[in-house]
């Protein structure tokens, strides 16, 4: 395939170049080597694989989701977390059979080029954008709260200016900063380093849900399950929109597939594995949190599960424990979807739809050095000092959308390309991809029309970025019309 990166045009006209669709053979060459700018290290077995996806998953979600859902759905939330964790794990196989197929770092985007062309790959992308670097600095703002409650219980806490950002009526949210920096840091040492650090913090994090639940389990009195639907079936599909929120994160694996060691075997793996743990933690949370504690107890608690522990040991260092724990957690949710957020960029560079300076990697890091600190410092500076709310409600549409094209990707390509190796295939093909799909439609239109707006402001954004630069250097889109043949040879 031709590798120039001229800055002169594309040899395409628009409409067919947002068609172009990138050869899955040439995206793995290109990933096995990349032209001298160095390759990412290949390290990662199914084990660290599956504690990417656990650690950018388990976190802020299911610390603060009780107190806003229980209320909706009642003592049924356990089924919320069920529903939620159906729609997920229904996008989760379409993921493990694109990433067995297509194991490089791009994650959706990769699959989306791969099958729908560029346009439907810069979308995409873009919507990535707002699942992993929009959402890390929304869920960094969120550790502020836990560090002033742990400096609380010693009797200190962060004055206001440093606590919140302007709109939060303070100047820097510093704790939020300080997570961010720090996360980029370890990032830009190595992803090896990055991985043991995470896996430390997540046998941290599931150990500190265990203890609660089985804390919780001493007060557990089976009669507040009844009634179990107070508020209706209507309560617990609502809540179950909510609690999706939980479950995002499950895909981060699919952004490691150059640095896996057996990538085709172990990212299906690893998904399955991660949505297994993740729903079976939420489940006993959710069913030993309502044993504990009666469903309208929960209605305007903001940190549920720190209040219940509190109340039924009596202990202020439990509460420092916890506190400190979900500091930690939300760190390594930091940590591994800003780690998803370079790789993803990085493939994108290395197509031209992003500058070229995300796609250098280090030769004495192995890592995407200026792009770490890149994403990382603009990440940084968002979560310090700019409101996020309206851009945190779209990053769900943006999830949904770019969970929604993976399925459809599967489907795509088990029509055109039948024979291609699958190392894992989505089961009852093709009821699960359809059914995925439509899924992901339902949770997004169940959203209110100031998220849609938002979206589509965000949306037309990319497209401004694209028509004024990506579409210009796009590798793909400078090809000629042989070229681009070639480069499909071989496909079956
Ligand atoms: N699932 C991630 C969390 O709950 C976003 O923090």
């Amino acid at each position: 395939m031709n590798t120039t990166t001229g800055t002169t045009g594309p040899a395409t006209a628009l409409g067919p170049q947002l068609r172009r669709r990138k050869s899955i053979n040439s995206m793995v060459r290109e990933a096995e080597s990349n032209a001298g700018r160095g390759t990412l290290r290949r390290s990662f077995g199914v084990f660290q694989l599956t504690m990417i996806s656990v650690g950018a998953t388990l976190g802020t979600g299911i610390l603060v989701i009780l107190g806003e859902t229980v209320p909706v759905a009642g003592p049924a939330i356990w089924i919320s977390f069920v529903i939620a964790g159906i729609t997920a794990l229904l996008s989760a196989v379409s993921y493990a059979e694109m990433a067995g197929m297509v194991p490089v770092s791009g994650s959706s985007y990769s699959y989306s080029y791969a099958t729908m062309g560029e346009g439907i790959a810069w979308v995409c992308g873009w919507c990535l954008v707002l699942e992993y670097a929009v959402s890390v600095a929304a869920v960094a703002v969120g550790a502020g709260e836990y560090v002033n409650e742990t400096l609380r219980v010693f009797g200190m806490g962060l004055p206001d200016a440093l606590a919140g950002g302007p709109s939060e009526g303070g100047v820097v949210n510093l704790p939020a900063l300080i997570v961010v920096v720090l996360a980029t840091l370890l990032l830009a040492r190595g992803a090896r380093e990055s991985a043991i650090a995470n896996t430390i913090i997540v046998a941290i994090k599931t150990g500190i849900l265990i203890f609660f639940s089985i804390v919780a389990f001493t007060a557990f009195d089976a009669g507040h399950f009844e009634p179990l639907l107070p508020m209706g079936a209507a309560g617990v599909t609502a809540a179950a929109s909510s609690v999706f929120f939980s479950y995002i994160g499950f895909d981060a694996a699919s952004t490691a597939g150059e640095e896996a060691k057996n990538p085709k075997r172990d990212l299906p793996r690893a998904i399955l594995l991660s949505m297994l743990i993740v729903t079976s933690a939420y489940v006993l949370v959710a069913v030993s949190a309502i044993g504990a504690r009666e469903w309208n107890w929960f209605d305007g608690t903001e940190a549920a599960l720190v209040q219940i522990l509190a109340e039924l040991t009596g202990q202020k260092w439990v509460v420092l424990l916890f506190a400190a724990s979900a500091v930690l957690a939300i760190g390594s949710v930091v940590l591994t979807v800003l780690y998803g957020q370079t790789r993803i960029l990085l493939t994108m560079s290395r197509d031209g739809l992003v500058p070229p300076v995300f796609a250098k990697v280090s030769p004495r890091t192995g890592t995407p050095l200026a792009g770490t600190f890149i994403t990382g410092g603009l990440i940084a500076i968002t979560a310090a000092f700019i409101p996020l709310g309206a851009l945190a409600d779209a990053t769900s549409i943006g999830t949904l959308f770019a969970f929604g094209l993976v399925g459809v990707s599967v489907i795509y390509l088990r029509r055109k390309q039948p024979l291609a190796e699958r190392t894992f295939k989505v089961p009852f093909y093709p009821v699960t991809p359809i059914l995925g799909v439509a899924a992901c439609a339902f949770l997004m239109s169940q959203l209110s029309w100031h998220t849609w707006t938002v979206f589509g402001l965000w949306m037309l954004v990319g497209a401004a970025i694209y028509l004024g630069y990506g579409r210009r250097r796009s590798r793909l889109g400078q090809l000629s019309k042989q070229e681009y043949i070639d480069s499909h040879l071989g496909e079956k």
